[in-house]
């Protein structure tokens, strides 16, 4: 039986950074019909309740219909750490990640964790997220388990280390092609899940082991591959003093394989001349990890490379201080002021749906609402709080009456999330 959702709908035509509000689609008595699994339209709800009269009705009235959330970048296992005090990145990988990634040699613990996850993500909207594992592989199975179990989609992959990490969180260039190709053959393209390979970042691996993942990415074209990239300027002075031959962050990866269509970079903010053109030629993502660059205190992404680069936007959890991606894009918002440039809504909302569905390449199945999409839907209730409901009341246009939601929004905005077409919450 079909479902019919009543509310105001939002979705995207068109790329906000090309074309502004205009490539929004705001329907203000809307509805969208689900059947199957997938979006089957999206119209007026006058002419969708008539022309689907058994639809089951769910009538969300001023609330606000939209593709769920995309995290582009998390790092599940870091669940219980988020917002520990004090440190820039490396010393908070090594005080406060590093221990914690430690426990996930236990399945039970990974399992737990996975599960907890995902369900405060989805109390939040969130209906995709791309994430890293830990070295161990029962730590890839956990999170496939909790998501195939949930219905969502979800890419992971085994975190690659064979230097600079503890004594139980580092394997070698060989067991991490082995144990990547093994998780990739068990769960890559089973259900809604995709596996990603995942050398961590350049100080963490030998070139030997980013060279064996590049050719397991090579014999794999359709996995993606996930690192991280010219994060803070010391990490970027490491890289250096490791790579003493290299041009630059990128060209460590470049020289192994690792740079190309479906290659995702965490952070990338402080990129050289040679480094942006490249991963634009390239056609390489970006993810804009906004609340863990000022947490950790990284620094300021340049929101400009989104009109020439696929960018995505993520939570980064935990170094990311939020699990919200309304927190996200507000942190989102902030930056780019800092950088004098004022994010326009339809930019910050298209960015947690629809960019990072793109930074994924999956831009065809989620993160927007058209014919034929899997229905990954969120509804917004836009005067969740007595503050927003008091800022939002008096809006005039859909933009005025979301901006509070993105700037103050939390869980309780969340009133209701769809997953492949079933109501979750
Ligand atoms: N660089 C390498 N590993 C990590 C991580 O776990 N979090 C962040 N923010 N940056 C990293
Ligand atoms: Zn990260």
């Amino acid at each position: 039986m079909a479902d019919l959702l009543l509310g105001q709908v939002l979705s995207f035509r068109d790329d906000p950074f090309e074309m502004g509000e205009a490539a929004a689609q705001h329907i203000e008595q809307g509805a969208v019909l689900v059947e199957g699994g997938l979006i089957r339209a999206i119209g007026e709800a006058a002419a969708l309740r008539a022309a689907h009269p058994g639809a089951r009705l769910h009538d969300y009235g001023r609330d606000l219909i939209s593709a769920g959330f995309i995290d582009a970048h998390v790092h599940y296992p870091q669940t219980a750490i988020i917002a520990s005090w004090g440190k820039r990145l490396i010393d908070w990988l090594n005080l406060y990640t590093f221990p914690e990634e430690m426990r996930f040699a236990d399945p039970a613990y990974a399992e737990e964790i996975a599960g907890r996850y995902l369900d405060l993500v989805l109390a939040r909207g969130t209906t995709s997220i791309c994430s890293y594992a830990t070295i161990h592989p029962a730590s890839v199975d956990a999170i496939f388990g909790a998501a195939k179990a949930r219905g969502m989609r979800v890419w992971a992959g085994k975190t690659c280390m064979d230097r600079n990490a503890p004594e139980g969180l580092r394997d070698t260039a060989q067991s991490a092609y082995d144990d990547s190709r093994a998780l990739l053959q068990k769960w890559h393209g089973i259900d809604r899940l995709s596996y990603v390979i995942t050398p961590r970042f350049s100080p963490t691996s030998t070139p030997e082991q980013l060279a064996v993942l590049g050719a397991l990415w090579r014999e794999n074209p359709s996995c993606l591959m996930q690192t991280h990239l010219s994060e803070q300027t010391d990490e970027i002075a490491w890289v250096k003093e490791l790579f003493p031959q290299s041009r630059d962050y990128l060209d460590t990866y470049e020289a192994q394989g690792l740079l190309r269509e479906g290659a995702v970079y965490g952070h990338a903010i402080w990129l050289t001349g040679r480094e942006k053109a490249r991963l634009t030629e390239a056609g390489a993502s970006l993810v804009h990890c906004p609340t863990s660059n000022t947490f950790i205190g990284s620094g300021l992404f340049d929101m400009g490379l989104a009109r020439s680069l696929r960018v995505g936007l993520a939570t980064d959890t935990g170094g990311g201080s939020s699990f919200s991606m309304l927190r996200t894009m507000a942190a989102a918002y902030e930056i780019a002021q800092l950088r004098g440039e004022a994010l326009h809504p339809a930019q910050l909302w298209w960015l947690a749906t629809t960019g990072s569905a793109r930074a994924l390449h999956a831009e065809r199945q989620i993160g927007n609402i058209a014919p034929g999409m899997e229905a990954d839907l969120v509804v917004i209730n836009l005067a969740s709080t007595p503050a927003i409901a008091q800022a939002s009341t008096r809006a005039e246009t859909l933009w005025q009456a979301l901006f509070p939601t993105i700037m103050m929004g939390d869980d309780r905005a969340i009133r209701d999330v769809w997953l492949g077409g079933r109501r979750y919450s």
